[in-house]
């Protein structure tokens, strides 16, 4: 493959410090990086609080976890989306309740508003689409109205805002993935923010064991995991953290390009009026083309591209599972593609793309 969907892209300080943890010795799940990077990403976001894990998805189980959500449980969860944000539902043997989008991508109020009156789940899950976001204004009234937890799987939202306020900074908790395709890469790493200081500090000892303070001994009330990030991958997330405007600002960059290019024979995902996306990877839905024809031709030049997101409620795996839905998922999967979008790549390159698309 010569160019990859979303490959990682380093600052040039990554192998500074990570010669200072070693230096330092902390090749551990504890150092002063873990708290330099917690406090990049507060910095960054506004979020009060946050705690480095080895991913996005144990950021999503322990908000579950800590919120109390449980066998029998109902959890409403974005149906567009990537498996890790419904998988941890089912960890806590909650069930989930999809929730479809509608043409921007994002969660379809109007069915949420539906499925929070009819099934009255504690806790939604939503997913901030390819770094896009939904109307949160409306979205946080919904929820306060209707009494139940917000978790914001920001995975591929880290830098998007809405009225200039971060993504996964609008919920009780939120989340950040750091694995190797997103905006910023630690290698594998998640990051969980939270706006309640007890709440946070039970995630914080379930991500370790959830070892009683104040004992010689490991003394265990509860069980807890083994989630949190080493301080070798904090480093390298501190390293990323950086440079995280200039990365945006190229994410932005590439997508208006191949706006440019391809706007006579395909949609764009929208970026509704007050939100700023990230434009984490390029998604775009054909007028009348095949995606997987034009995956292949792109693969046979040897780049990476990928079908959008197959709806969950698509999945074997969900087919018992209550949905609520008009079919929008089902059409952008039908037509959808995201073009390689890593924040090295060259204008010659996206217009080596545009034309074999265009050929295509
Ligand atoms: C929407 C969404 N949620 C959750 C995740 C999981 O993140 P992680 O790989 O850090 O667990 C990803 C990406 O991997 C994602 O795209």
């Amino acid at each position: 493959m010569r160019i990859y969907l979303s490959p990682p892209h380093p600052s040039g300080k990554e192998l500074q410090y990570i010669q200072d943890v070693f230096t330092s010795n902390y090749i551990a799940p504890v150092g002063a990086y873990l708290e330099r990077f917690e406090s990049a990403i507060c910095t960054y976001t506004k979020a009060p609080q946050a705690l480095a894990l080895c991913s996005a998805t144990a950021g999503l189980h322990l908000a579950l976890r800590v919120l109390g959500i449980g066998p029998g449980d109902k959890v409403a969860v974005s149906n567009f989306t990537f498996i890790a944000s419904v998988a941890p539902i089912l960890y806590q043997q909650a069930e989930p309740i999809l929730i479809d989008c509608d043409e921007s991508w994002q969660m379809d109020l109007n069915l949420l508003e539906e499925a929070l009156r009819k099934e009255r789940p504690k806790a939604i899950v939503l997913t901030h689409i390819y770094g896009g976001m939904a109307d949160m204004q409306a979205l946080v009234d919904l929820v306060q109205r209707y009494g139940a937890h917000l978790i914001e799987d920001g995975a591929e939202a880290l830098g998007s805002t809405y009225d200039g306020k971060h993504a996964g900074t609008f919920g009780i908790f939120g989340v950040y993935s750091f694995n190797g395709n997103k905006l910023l890469t630690t290698g594998g790493g998640g990051i969980l923010v939270g706006q309640d200081e007890a709440l946070m500090a039970q995630a914080r000892k379930l991500a370790t064991q959830a070892k009683e303070p104040d004992f010689p001994w490991y003394e265990h009330t509860t069980y807890g995991y083994n989630y949190r990030l080493s301080n070798v991958l904090a480093a390298i997330g501190v390293a990323q953290m950086e440079v995280i405007q200039e990365r945006i600002a190229k994410k932005r960059a590439i997508f208006a390009k191949y706006r440019h290019h391809l706007e006579d024979i395909a949609t764009f995902m929208p970026e509704i009026p007050q939100t700023r996306c990230n434009r984490w990877l390029t998604a775009l839905t054909f007028h009348d083309k095949n995606p997987l024809q034009v995956q292949e031709a792109l693969m046979a030049a040897g780049i990476e591209s990928r079908p959008v997101w197959k709806p969950m409620d698509l999945q074997p795996l969900f087919q018992e599972a209550r949905c609520y839905s008009k079919g929008v998922s089902h059409d952008l999967f039908a037509r959808g593609l995201c073009l390689p979008s890593g924040t090295q790549l060259q204008p010659h390159q996206i217009e080596e793309i545009c034309d074999i698309v265009h050929s295509c």
